[in-house]
């Protein structure tokens, strides 16, 4: 498995993804600014990897602040905070990542700025090694609902590459495999970034997972065929009632699942759960260049001057969902409730 982001001394390298599956080339950031260049043209994306990557270009941008005082040294890296935070807006993770090395740097409010630089390195190294096993967490807890000999939808991407390593959505998929269950993936190709297409494929071929992509528009008639039994998706954030935005498509998905009574699973850690956002219709929804849907790489294919709208994400509302693998457990409806519960059965970990 190929790593998706690493400290290299004191440089953040970056698998660029834009280039996956023809190249392997790595992104050097030097600075923090070179990290929010990264995220907002996804040469990283995926809500879990972006929130890596935000807590690595702190800790990057704040090696570079020279500080005499406590003061002055926090002044300085909260502006690098707001920035950061503010590099895609949907995925909470991001947030997430920003506030904890916030929260780190108040705690350490007694201490030289050098000592507080060196935690900050540190804290986004956990976080790095964090997001693998709490992957494998999900993984472990998502066995128990995937068939043997069955055939599993997925969209966008929600692996390895959406994450520090091993994948949420895919990490489900990944134990199944391990577990020597007989499996197989049906992946949406993901118009328009072709996630699906270009890096859910790459990743389960790497790892000799039998794969098989379609345009997004073929899930409805697999479904009708009966030749899917169940879907797995991850989420860029949860609502407090359970509500999902994940890469745009993921809700006529989950549509298309309970007309044809599939079960639709929603795979995510609990950093991605925002008990701040009472539901769906609060969550920001990314707008990005109408470009991504006119051009096919650098070739025009739509007549010159047609509108073209690029939400990127949507909302899938919670009474689709029959399930939530997170790190503590498959979280079944009322959502409300039970993600309440959860975060507060794992308030140390939620909030470190
Ligand atoms: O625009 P992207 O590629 O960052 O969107 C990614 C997704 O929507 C993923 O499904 C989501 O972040 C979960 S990744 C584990």
């Amino acid at each position: 498995m190929l790593p998706t982001i690493k400290w290299e001394g004191e440089i953040v390298s970056i698998l660029d993804q834009r280039k996956l599956p023809a190249k392997k080339e790595w992104y050097t950031c030097r600075n923090y600014r070179d990290v929010i260049n990264a995220v907002k043209k996804m040469v990283i994306r995926g809500a879990p990897a972006i929130g890596v990557a935000a807590a690595m270009g702190l800790a990057l941008g704040a090696s570079c602040i020279r500080a005499r005082s406590f003061p002055d040294f926090k002044s300085r890296f909260s502006l690098l905070a707001e920035q950061m935070r503010l590099a895609r807006p949907t995925a909470v993770n991001l947030r997430w990542a920003v506030e904890r090395m916030l929260r780190l740097v108040d705690r350490l409010a007694d201490q030289p700025v050098a000592e507080i630089q060196q935690a900050l390195r540190k804290e986004s190294e956990i976080i790095l090694a964090e997001d693998i096993e709490i992957n494998k967490t999900i993984g472990h807890h998502g066995l128990r609902i995937v068939p043997e000999h069955s055939t599993i939808l997925t969209h966008c991407n929600a692996g390895s590459l959406a994450t520090a390593g091993y994948g949420t959505a895919l990490g489900v998929i990944r134990a199944a495999h391990e577990a020597g269950k007989d499996i197989q993936v049906v992946a949406d190709e993901t118009r328009p970034w072709l996630q699906g297409l270009r890096l859910t494929t790459f990743e389960l071929m790497e790892d000799n997972i039998p794969v098989t992509v379609i345009a997004d528009n073929a899930a409805g008639t697999l479904m009708r065929q009966g030749k899917i039994d169940l879907v797995i998706t991850g989420a860029d954030r949860i609502a407090a009632n359970g509500d999902v935005a994940n890469k745009i498509g993921t809700y006529q998905v989950a549509l298309l699942a309970r007309t044809h009574r599939i079960p639709f699973y929603v795979a995510a850690p609990l950093s991605t759960v925002d008990p701040a956002t009472p539901d769906g219709n609060a969550i920001p929804v990314e707008q990005r260049p109408p470009e991504e849907i006119t051009r096919i790489g650098r070739t025009v294919i739509g007549p010159p001057g047609v509108n073209a709208l690029n939400p990127v994400f949507d909302i899938t509302p919670s009474k689709y969902v029959t399930g939530i693998i997170t790190e503590a457990g498959i979280i079944p409806p009322p959502y409300r409730k039970n993600i309440r519960d959860t975060i507060r059965s794992n308030l140390p970990r939620f909030s470190s």
